[in-house]
């Protein structure tokens, strides 16, 4: 059940408003013209909006040893409107020669500009087809994560995976590295003997003896969607067009978790269209990996962190599935225009949640959703630029501004649409927003246009309902922002009120709560638990050593918090082998301000560092080390 907080006060409110003669200026009035060329992205510097970039073939050996991957990029281009230079992104490359048309070519590298890297200039003309990039990556290669052997799960080989989301498929690809560029690729990739290589793209499943592998992806996709992982890995079907990869001591519990994943491509399908990628595989990548998942295309990777072993996280799963209509067949535009890749995911991802366990279960995921929303609000502030759906994040890094207000303040605007308009005539658009929209990109102002045309029409009604500019182009959390009357939340929110006031732990009524419902059960406790009460939740529930990395991440945090030292030897645990910035964030976080724990903060991260990808060190570098 979805309630409209303030619905009684908006139509008083609109009924005394009509009476003194005012007018809301019709919201597409407010917006930018459609043309499509009329964007700028300006966290690429490549041009390939005037240089038409086709096709690449990548040609690449990965030196697992030395740490660095060196090859070719060989550009397929069209230059129609004759420009004088193809201008390619690069980050911390060393490029070595070029080849336009076979021949040797003058280049220019630019120096560096923060975030954004180099530029590199070749010199092309109208009749340019090809131009052959000779480089090797750099140490600073922000994509890239290289593990030694003790930095995976089965400790045996190293492994190297890369994440290119936002803008970092420039440090070990020369390329227009904007999301509104597409290209087909195909690569040949050598690897050391004995490991497997998988990429974006058509897999195989088996380790081959000469550690080259061929692939091909025939589709256009963005730069951000190039991704290569090299490791010991395994695979293991689930059903004719769904599969998992893994390291070898890890496959079993991973098929295990992954049970019903085949179940949630196909009920993708029926509420949006099909699934226009062929197969759809998910990699296992070590704990050290910084995200929950990346949907890179025919491949979602992700962190071991959700193999809880009772499938309570999958929706993870979902989410990147989900990507695959909106983000990686209907693409945002720009970075500034993040919501309609993540805000869409997440109201996607948990439609198919409702349709795989009910109704009750994917309002806990709203719930909590709600939750980290009003939470982001409060730390960055309610007026904060950064709480506005369309971002402007013009000279900054990108991933400094990509948070939760994309992710649910997003997901919540369209459940107000759905709630508004009802579902069916909602579900009719997104099915046509996705069918007309495939293979393309899209600004925030060209899909409010969309929608104005294709689902608003003559519906003034249904406009004023929604509020777009409030959402779109204003801060904070808008008052008709929907929530979920979860009956399930209500009820372990009377349990815990029951704790608080002394009633023993195994005396409450807990028995068939799910991860989700422990979760919001943690969520709500108060700052000043005492030791005691930790220590008899601990008793009662061993949540010091659960399975549930979710749980586990926010009972260190509450263990933070009242100083409860017994939790401490396994968050360290937790600390030194997982890399998922979204758990490590908040520890470092609340150590580094709880005087107590600001030594024991420096210690664990001193010793744990090395196990983190480069981004969240630099990230945690700031929080812990103050740099
Ligand atoms: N595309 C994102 C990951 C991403 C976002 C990478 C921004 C770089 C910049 C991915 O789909 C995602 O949202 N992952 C989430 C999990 C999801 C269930 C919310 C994550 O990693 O936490
Ligand atoms: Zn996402």
């Amino acid at each position: 059940m979805y309630i409209l907080k303030n619905t009684g006060i908006a139509v008083i409110m609109l009924l005394l408003l009509a009476g003194c003669n005012f007018r809301r200026k019709p919201i597409v009035s407010t917006l930018k013209p459609v043309d499509p060329k009329q964007w700028i992205d300006e966290h690429t510097l490549s041009n390939a909006d005037s240089v038409s970039v086709k096709h690449l073939h990548l040609d690449i050996k990965v030196n697992m040893a030395e740490k660095h991957i060196a090859g070719t990029a060989l550009w397929t281009i069209d230059n129609a409107h004759n420009q004088k230079e193809l201008v390619l992104d690069t980050y911390d490359l060393t490029i070595d020669s070029i080849l336009v048309d076979g021949t040797k070519s003058d280049f220019h590298l630019d120096s560096l500009i923060e975030f954004l890297g180099s530029a590199l200039h070749i010199p092309i003309n109208e009749n340019t087809k090809f131009v052959k990039v000779y480089y090797k990556t750099g140490p600073n290669a922000r994509a890239l994560q290289w593990l030694e052997p003790q930095q995976t799960h089965d400790k045996k080989s190293p492994f190297l995976y890369t994440q290119s989301e936002s803008i970092y498929a420039r440090s070990w690809i020369p390329c227009p590295d904007g999301p509104g560029v597409r290209f087909t690729y195909s690569a040949r990739v050598q690897v050391p003997e004995g490991l497997m290589a998988l990429m974006s793209a058509r897999n195989t499943d088996v380790v081959n003896d000469t550690g080259v592998y061929e692939f091909e992806m025939e589709i256009p996709i963005p730069a951000y969607l190039m991704a290569l992982a090299v490791g010991d890995l395994t695979f293991r079907g689930i059903d004719e067009r769904t599969g998992v990869y893994a390291e070898r001591g890890m496959i079993d519990d991973a098929r295990y978790e992954f049970e019903n994943v085949g179940r949630m491509v196909g009920s993708a399908e029926q509420l949006y269209g099909p699934y226009q990628w062929g197969r759809y595989d998910v990699l296992v990548l070590p704990p050290g990996f910084p995200l929950g998942g990346m949907e890179n295309p025919r491949l979602t990777f992700c962190t071991p962190t959700i193999i809880a072993g009772d499938r309570s996280l999958v929706s993870l799963i979902a989410h990147e599935l989900a990507h695959s209509w909106s983000g990686n067949l209907v693409t945002n535009a720009t970075w500034n225009d993040f919501w309609l890749n993540e805000g869409f995911t997440v109201y996607f991802e948990r439609r198919i949640m409702e349709q795989l366990m009910g109704v009750n279960y994917s309002d806990m995921l709203w719930d909590l959703g709600y939750q980290d929303l009003s939470n982001t609000v409060i730390h960055l502030g309610p007026e904060n630029r950064d709480t506005w759906l369309k971002l402007d994040l013009k000279g900054r890094d990108p991933d400094d501004g990509l948070t939760d207000i994309a992710y649910e303040k997003g997901s919540h605007f369209l459940k107000l649409m759905e709630v508004e308009a009802g579902r069916d005539r909602f579900d009719r658009f997104l099915v046509r927003y996705f069918a007309e929209h495939s293979f393309k990109t899209i600004t925030t102002e060209d899909f409010l246009n969309y929608m104005d045309t294709v689902l608003i029409k003559k519906d003034t009604n249904l406009r004023k309902k929604l509020n777009i500019d409030e959402w779109v182009y204003g801060p904070g959390i808008p008052k008709n922002c929907p929530r979920a009357g979860n009956v399930l939340f209500g009820k372990v929110d009377l349990e815990r009120g029951k704790f608080l006031e002394g009633l023993e732990p195994d005396k409450m009524d807990h028995v068939k709560w799910s991860a989700h419902e422990w979760l919001h059960f943690l969520r709500g406790m108060p700052r000043d638990l005492t030791k005691e009460q930790m220590a008899s939740l601990d008793r009662a529930f061993k949540l010091s050593t659960t399975n549930n990395s979710e749980i586990a991440d926010m009972w260190y945090l509450l263990a933070i918090r009242a100083n409860y030292s017994p939790a401490f030897p396994e968050m360290e645990r937790f600390l030194n082998t997982v890399g998922r910035r979204k758990f490590l964030e908040p520890l470092y976080t609340e150590m580094s301000v709880t005087p107590n724990c600001v030594d024991m903060g420096r210690r664990i991260y001193e010793k744990s560092r090395q196990n983190y990808h480069p981004l969240a060190q630099e990230s945690l570098d700031k929080i812990v080390l103050k740099k």
